[in-house]
């Protein structure tokens, strides 16, 4: 599915958070627990350390500092909001969702509720509907977040998943701005591949130990990741008559090193423009775009009329993108 923005009516991100549990284990750690080491770990991955979350810690607990955060950062408060949608896999529990937990502790007596699940690409999908949905006249104020805690859904002796991934969380406020904005958005989805990334006993076909566990062929959705980012990227400039060269901030999903080298070579991004923190958070899966572009800000490199690609891939099989010019903070 192809979607493009509309073009007489605009909405942009007012405000963006993140935030990622303090515990940090690094590969060293996780060589005492799998047959693995700091050099493989490193060689095929790019990852150096990930940071997992304390025990009583949920997801809705690493969602509220990244809330706060970009609601603080748009100007508002909770009780503005109309709707919150949280893009997880890992839900606190399958109900009551995520996001009505969230909206009650920031007081957002006033907001719809609701979490969506695409894999990794959750934050990419959620980020789309609430554009539609603000540019739709149906809200005005969205609070989105992605995060997981994917270390609670790992088979931690698997050696081929506990190394790659991470827990995090980040969120964005979106609202109707006077220019644009978001530009365009192309979103697929390939369930012919689902089993490749997968939760086998986790709802109504099945529910049952030991299949509540992730379970991956690591081969098959590098080789779905490097294809889709690719041409998930270039269907969206395409949309806008863009070329690579135009794109100022490259945020793609924080999979795998390797795979974000093979996307940037093909699509001639140079690496000074291509935001990469996976070797500090590992694969946080729907916190991975948000929690880059906060690392991008804080940098420095998303400012007021950069032209800012986001493309996120995962289980689902899927994937998304956004084009957008940053439009908080100064000017270029
Ligand atoms: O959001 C999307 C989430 N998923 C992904 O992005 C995953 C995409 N895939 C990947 O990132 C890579 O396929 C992996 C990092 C998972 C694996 O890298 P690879 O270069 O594709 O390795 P491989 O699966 O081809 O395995 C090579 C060898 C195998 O041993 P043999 O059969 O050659 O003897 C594996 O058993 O490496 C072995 N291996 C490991 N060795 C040490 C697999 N995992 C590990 C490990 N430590 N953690």
């Amino acid at each position: 599915m192809i979607t493009s923005a509309r073009s007489d009516v605009h909405a942009t991100i007012t405000g963006l958070g993140a935030y990622a549990p303090e515990r940090v284990i690094t590969n060293e750690e996780l060589s005492q627990l799998v047959e693995t080491s700091d050099e493989w770990i490193i060689e095929r991955t790019g990852i150096r350390e990930r940071r997992i979350a304390a025990d009583e810690q949920a997801l809705s607990d690493i969602c509220l500092p990244a809330a706060r955060t970009a609601l603080s950062q748009a100007g508002l408060d909770g009780k503005d909001l109309d709707l919150i949608v949280v893009a997880t896999v890992t839900p606190d529990m399958m109900f009551p969702s995520t996001s009505a937990l969230l909206a009650d502790r920031l007081g957002a007596a006033d907001a719809a509720a609701y979490d969506l699940s695409a894999g990794c690409t959750g934050f990419m999908y959620a980020v789309a509907q609430a554009y539609g949905m603000v540019a739709a006249g149906l809200v005005q104020r969205v609070l989105v977040v992605g995060g997981d805690v994917l270390s609670r859904i790992l088979d931690w002796s698997d050696r081929s998943t506990v190394v790659l991934f991470g827990d995090g969380a980040g969120a964005v406020v979106l609202e109707p701005s006077a220019e644009p904005g978001f530009l365009a958005f192309e979103l697929g989805a390939d369930g012919g591949g689902g089993e490749h990334l997968w939760l086998p006993g986790s709802g109504s076909r099945l529910f049952a130990e030991p299949d509540r566990f992730v379970k991956m062929n690591g081969r098959e959705v590098f080789k779905f990741a490097t294809r889709v980012l690719v041409d998930s990227a270039r269907a969206v400039l395409d949309q806008q008559g863009m070329r690579v060269e135009d794109v100022d901030v490259y945020v793609p999903h924080q999979a795998n090193v390797r795979i974000i080298d093979h996307a940037t070579k093909k699509l001639g991004i140079p690496s000074d423009r291509v935001v990469i923190n996976v070797d500090r958070y590992g694969n946080t899966s729907s916190g991975s775009i948000p929690l880059a572009l906060a690392d991008a800000q804080v940098d420095g490199r998303l400012r007021a009329g950069r032209l800012v690609l986001m493309t996120g891939m995962g289980a689902g099989l899927t994937w998304g993108s956004a084009l957008m010019r940053w439009t908080i903070g100064g000017a270029a």
